[in-house]
Order: C-alpha cells, then structure tokens, then sequence
C-alpha cells in the first residue's frame, strides 16, 4: 500500500515565516488588566481568551525566524497550495499599464478565501489541546465557514456568529458553514448579554465584528471545554498567512521577478501581512526598496482616519486591550458588501507597521472596488484590485515597468447578489455617518484617558 497522502509540491513552504524576529519591535504588549481593575467599565476580565501555549507563544516569539509547520497541517495545506501565481496580462492591455501585474490567488480552496491557511493551524493547535469546541464570530463568512471546515476535519465543534448584514446579504455562506457541521447564529442574538444589550437599544443593528466576537467571547466563556478563536489581527494569525508571501517570492523568482510593490486588501490585517510580511524581509535582505500597500474601505478607514491607541477588538470588553489604528470599538461601519474590511482596527502588527512608515494606507470605494474586472474576486479583494489600479495609473510612463504583486485574498462566487447589484447600477458610494464616527473616536480618546490616568494611580 502506499502513502494516501496529498504529495507535496517543492514549493510548499515548510515553516511559517516570523518577522518578530527581524523586527522584536512588533511584539507589542497589552495593558494590563490587575492595573485597571475595577476602573474600566468597558474592560472586562480577559479571562477567556486562553489560548494552547503552543499558539500564545507565536505571538510573542522573537527568537525563530522560522516556525515548522506541523506534518498534520502541511498535509492539509497540499491538497490546495502552493495556490496559483499568474500574470494579468488582458488586465495589462486594457489598463495600458507601464506595469507587470502578478496576481497571487487564495480563492480557489473549498471554502474559499486565504482563511483557511489560519484556521486549518488553529483548529489543530486546538484539537491538540483537548479543546471540544471552538467558538468565533464572522463578517464576510469567508472566516466562518473556512473554521466550520477545519472544525470538522479535526473532529472539533463549531459555533459561529455571523454579522447579521452580511448574513442577510449572502445566506447561502451560513449554509456552507451549517453543512461542515457548524451552528450559525445571526448577530447580534438574543442568546448573549451582549447581544441583547445591542438589540435592546437598536433592534435593527446590523450588527460588527466587535459585537459578534464579543457574543462568541460570552459562549465560549460559559463552558470549560469551548475556546474562542479569531481569524485576523493576532500576530499568530498572520504567521500562519506567510505560507503565501513565501511562494510569491519563489514563483517570481521562477520567472526572474522580484516586486517593487505589494498590495492587499486589509480587514485587520492577515491576508496583508500574509503576502506582505515575507516579502518586507526579502527586500531587507537584498537591500531593495520595496513599497506596501494596505487597502482599506471607505466605510472603515481605521489606517486613514483612525487614532492610534488603546483598544479592544470586541464588545464585551474581554479581549487584550492593545495599541493599534482604530476608529472605535463602538463604531459600526455602513454595511458594505466587503464584510471582511469592516472591522473597527487593525492588528497591532499592521498597525505598527504603519505607525512606523512600513506600510503605505488607501482607502477605496464599494462603488469604485466593483468597476474592477478580470477574475470574479471576492468584494474585499476587489479593494486590492482597485487600489493596484491607481498605484499603476500614477506610475510615469517613461520609467521602468512597475512590477506589482496583488493578492486576491478569496474567491467572489457566493457574492454574486452583489455582482448583479453593480451591473443594475444599485451599488452605492458608501461614506461613515459621521456623526457616530466621531462619537466612536470620542468614546475611544475617553477609554485611553482613563488608561493613563489608571497607570498613574498605581
Ligand atoms: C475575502 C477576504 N479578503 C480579505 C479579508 C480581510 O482579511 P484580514 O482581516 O485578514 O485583513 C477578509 C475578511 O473576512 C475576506 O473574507
């Protein structure tokens, strides 16, 4: 008999790359609750994000540059990476670009976007631990149902709140995610106090990513056999993401290609940092410039309008309180058809990188993102296309090609709604209200005040 195994292909990277290494500086460190005990309402006890060990230390590792992909998650990873790399040529022509566009794409897995790279590791790490269950909240889906998929290799149970507009906007991913076996809740839900906090003052909310992590915090917490897990932002997360850095760079090489920028849509920042994080370091390491982009929506500019401060990543308060560009905890975003990019703040990581330069910020338009052609793109990586588009419009015509790197993070095939949308010319420019944005900042100027003045009085 032989190996039933998936081969796997040479360029499969074996290790995850980790930039904590190059750059220790990144590791940022979350305030500490015993400080603030009792003098933050909207800071909860933290206690139940608790994480395997082996999964909490990659955040923090600075001493490996590179982390050995488990045998049992790089088997999983065969079966659909390395995913393609290809040229957009007709893209090229019809744009009369003085530019080479490579796309990298993540959509072609089951589920359907680079989710499944993180979810297949943490479900492991997970399953690893003893843990039964893993409980998460889900904007676009594309998280969702790539965990409901991991869950259900590894014989975990699955329990996800789904972002109510978003849900109503595609059904169909919640069937997807029911169908690997995975219980679907609508939130905000009648089911948690968070929940019922938000429906109580508006039974129409429709509902962020804060509120539906906060509801998944709450479940998870009320069982000592259920953990909470979380598809972006964490420095873990992005580890996980390198494997499709690491195969650009080497299927570029392949075609003697290094790019002078990257771009990539940013939710709170794995798929960016993904492609984004091995090829900062490979650039370091021939001392080339590099340029990176992170293409935001405009209905949530945390890079372009948001402080950089002390927040929280969900509604109940419970999750680690860190620095990173954000426009509020409290701020929901107009529900735009790229659910993924409607988090309030970006990672710590991403928002270090632009804090110190690393990193170029644009915000672009669901109207705008929706004019891109070429493959059917998921609505968040039609950010990225429409971003590239701009940078390669301003390139001057008389210097050298501009050889550009753009990952398209999933596949458009269940937003096809949104698709028939714009040919009806129903999608809208979208803008934040204001006025409750400005109240989100507000709330959020007050938490980091009460922070300083907390530090003070210990
Ligand atoms: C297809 C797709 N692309 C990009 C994103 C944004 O991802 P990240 O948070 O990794 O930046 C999402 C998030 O849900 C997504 O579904």
């Amino acid at each position: 008999m032989g190996d039933n195994r998936t081969p796997r292909d040479p360029q499969l990277p074996t290790h995850w790359f980790n930039i904590l290494h190059d750059r220790p500086q990144y590791v940022t460190s979350a305030v500490s609750r015993s400080r603030l005990a009792g003098r933050l309402e909207a800071a909860g006890e933290g206690a139940l994000l608790q994480q395997p060990l082996s999964l909490a230390r990659q955040s923090i590792n600075t001493a490996d540059r590179f982390i050995p992909i488990p045998d049992e998650v790089l088997d999983l990873y065969a079966q659909y990476r390395p995913t393609p790399l290809r040229r957009a040529v007709r893209l090229e022509e019809r744009l009369g670009a003085n530019a080479r566009i490579y796309y990298k794409y993540e959509g072609a897995n089951l589920t359907g976007s680079h989710k499944l790279n993180t979810a297949l590791a943490q479900a492991y790490y997970y399953a690893r631990a003893g843990v039964k269950r893993i409980v998460t909240g889900t904007a676009a889906g594309q998280w969702g149902t790539a965990l409901a998929y991991a869950c259900q290799i590894m014989n975990l149970g699955c329990t996800v709140f789904m972002v109510r507009s978003t849900l109503h906007q595609k059904p169909i991913r919640g069937e997807m995610m029911r169908l690997f076996g995975a219980v679907v809740h609508e939130s905000p839900s009648e089911l948690t106090e968070v929940g019922r906090r938000v429906l109580k003052e508006d039974p129409g909310a429709t509902g962020t990513q804060a509120v539906a992590n906060g509801e998944a915090l709450e479940v998870a917490g009320e069982d000592g056999q259920s953990r909470f897990a979380v598809g972006s932002g964490e420095n873990s997360v992005l580890l996980h993401q390198t494997v499709i850095g690491q195969e650009a760079i080497s299927q570029l090489a392949l075609l003697d290609e290094f790019p002078d920028c990257v771009i990539a849509c940013m939710g709170a920042g794995s798929n960016f940092g993904g492609i984004a994080l091995p090829l900062l370091a490979a650039a370091d390491d021939s001392r080339r410039p590099i340029r990176l982009v992170a293409v935001e929506s405009t209905a949530c500019p945390k890079l372009t309008r948001g402080r950089y401060l002390y927040d929280l990543s969900d509604a109940l308060g419970n999750t680690p309180i860190t620095k990173v560009y954000s426009l509020g905890s409290t701020y929901v975003p107009p529900p735009v058809y790229a659910g993924g990019l409607r988090h309030h703040s970006a990672g710590p990581l991403a928002s270090a990188m632009h804090a110190d330069g690393s990193l170029e910020a644009m915000a672009i338009d669901q109207l705008t993102s929706f004019r891109a052609e070429g493959i059917l793109p998921a609505p968040e990586s039609a950010h990225a296309v429409a971003g590239m588009m701009d940078v390669v419009s301003r390139h001057p015509r008389g210097a050298a090609p501009l050889v550009v790197l753009v990952n398209i993070s999933g596949h458009g095939l269940l937003d096809l709604g949104a698709y028939s949308r714009f040919a009806a010319g129903e999608i809208e420019p979208v803008t934040p209200d204001e006025a409750r944005l400005s109240q989100s900042l507000s709330a959020l100027e007050e938490f980091n005040q009460a922070i300083a003045e907390a530090a003070e009085a210990t």
